[in-house]
């Protein structure tokens, strides 16, 4: 029987646990899933008991199906999303469930869109990749910054990020979406990105004002061209987000092409053998003294531009409100809308924004 249920996949992650946790502090019905019965039950605990878990291997088509057809919303925590998101993807679209994921990974967004899109409009299911820190605030903002605009000559979103400490989980998607590489959107279509990282200065807002950044073929690359016109998008991260160290971004040009070489080699298992010796995620105090701002410029090709910004703290925690945020509104009896879409396609951008205020999100936007 389908009821207004929201299974969260990977539930015992640590991103999983942060999803579980907003789902119960906003009384959502819920049902943890993953593939360990005995940790899914431990998480259950930690929420005080009156939770339902469901233990389900990826392999188990049938088991996802049964999980998902008794469900109105998943949200898939459990990545790499290359290595282990398709199959709640099918499971969601075949049984008629919502799907959303916290995926940065712009490969699996584009396989989305590939294999399900179709699939998903046929069965009035929305399929909303990159609900997370990634891509939401950049989407959103993205989209209202275009407004009245389009075409653009170019859309530029910046990255600069304070004191954030990725999780195991993370690092280790990250390596793998070094390795493949990724693509750029230039001249209004999709290319592969080239080897080479170029260093750049960008202008963000005082206090920050310019800093060194590296162009990086980031997910938004996947997502926001599907809903702003643009012959270009450029996407940029702050060197410190990327290396850790602001002093470390002289290195940076020259030393990424030969780590994304290196990942392409028998070198990758030492990378990975390392990641997984990390531990799984900062602390609650060191998670929530994150800082993030996202700074976009929609440039029209009649010469106008206007700029818009999103600050915010607590990237991880900030998911978990974006992700659910996002499930609760798809629960709605009005919520229509179907297909593999971008945050921006399925809920209203300013409204959307709007709802992230008690999390610390702001906005500005600029007139053109
Ligand atoms: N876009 C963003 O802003 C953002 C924010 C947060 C996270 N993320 C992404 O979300 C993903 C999870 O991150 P995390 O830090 O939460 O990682 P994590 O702590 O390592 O959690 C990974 C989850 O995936 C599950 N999993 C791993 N292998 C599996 C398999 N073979 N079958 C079924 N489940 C499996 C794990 O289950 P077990 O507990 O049983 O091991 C765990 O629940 C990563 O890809 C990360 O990049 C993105």
């Amino acid at each position: 029987m389908r009821n207004g249920a929201i299974a969260v996949y990977g539930a015992t992650g640590y991103t999983g646990t942060l999803v579980a946790h907003e789902l119960r502090r906003r009384g959502l019905d819920c049902v943890l899933a993953g593939r360990d019965a005995g940790k899914l039950a431990g998480l259950a605990d930690q929420l005080g008991g009156q939770v339902r878990t469901h233990a389900v291997e990826l392999e188990d088509r049938d088991g996802l199906r049964h999980l998902l057809g008794g469900c109105k919303v998943v949200i898939d925590c459990a990545g790499p999303f290359m290595r282990y998101g398709e199959p709640i993807a099918r499971a969601a679209v075949e049984t008629g469930c919502h799907y959303l994921d916290t995926t940065g990974e712009q490969s699996y967004v584009q396989l989305l869109h590939r294999r399900f899109d179709d699939a998903a409009r046929a069965a009035e299911v929305a399929v909303v990749p990159a609900m997370g820190f990634d891509y939401v605030p950049g989407d959103l903002i993205a989209h209202l910054a275009a407004q009245g605009l389009e075409p653009l000559r170019e859309l530029t979103i910046a990255y600069s990020t304070r004191d954030v400490t990725p999780t195991r989980g993370t690092t280790r998607t990250a390596m793998e979406q070094a390795r493949d590489g990724g693509e750029v959107y230039e001249d209004g279509d999709w290319r592969p990105a080239p080897l080479r990282a170029r260093r750049i200065r960008f202008r963000f807002p005082e206090p920050l004002g310019w800093q060194p950044v590296m162009r990086y073929p980031s997910g938004e690359v996947a997502i926001v061209p599907r809903h702003v016109r643009t012959r270009r998008l450029t996407t940029l991260m702050g060197v410190e987000t990327l290396v850790g160290h602001r002093a470390a971004a002289p290195l940076v040009p020259m030393l990424m092409p030969a780590f994304t070489l290196a990942l392409r080699t028998p070198l990758e298992r030492l990378v990975h053998a390392a990641v997984d010796r990390l531990p799984e995620g900062p602390p609650e105090d060191q998670r929530r003294a994150a800082r993030f701002t996202v700074a976009v410029v929609a440039a029209g090709e009649d010469g106008r531009t206007r700029s818009g910004l999103v600050h915010g703290a607590d990237p991880y925690g900030l998911t978990a409100t974006t992700t659910v945020e996002g499930a609760a509104r798809m629960l709605a009896d009005d919520f229509k809308a179907a297909g593999v879409l971008a945050p921006a396609s399925a809920f209203d951008a300013r409204d959307f924004l709007d709802a992230l205020a008690p999390a610390g999100v702001t906005y500005a936007l600029d007139p053109a």
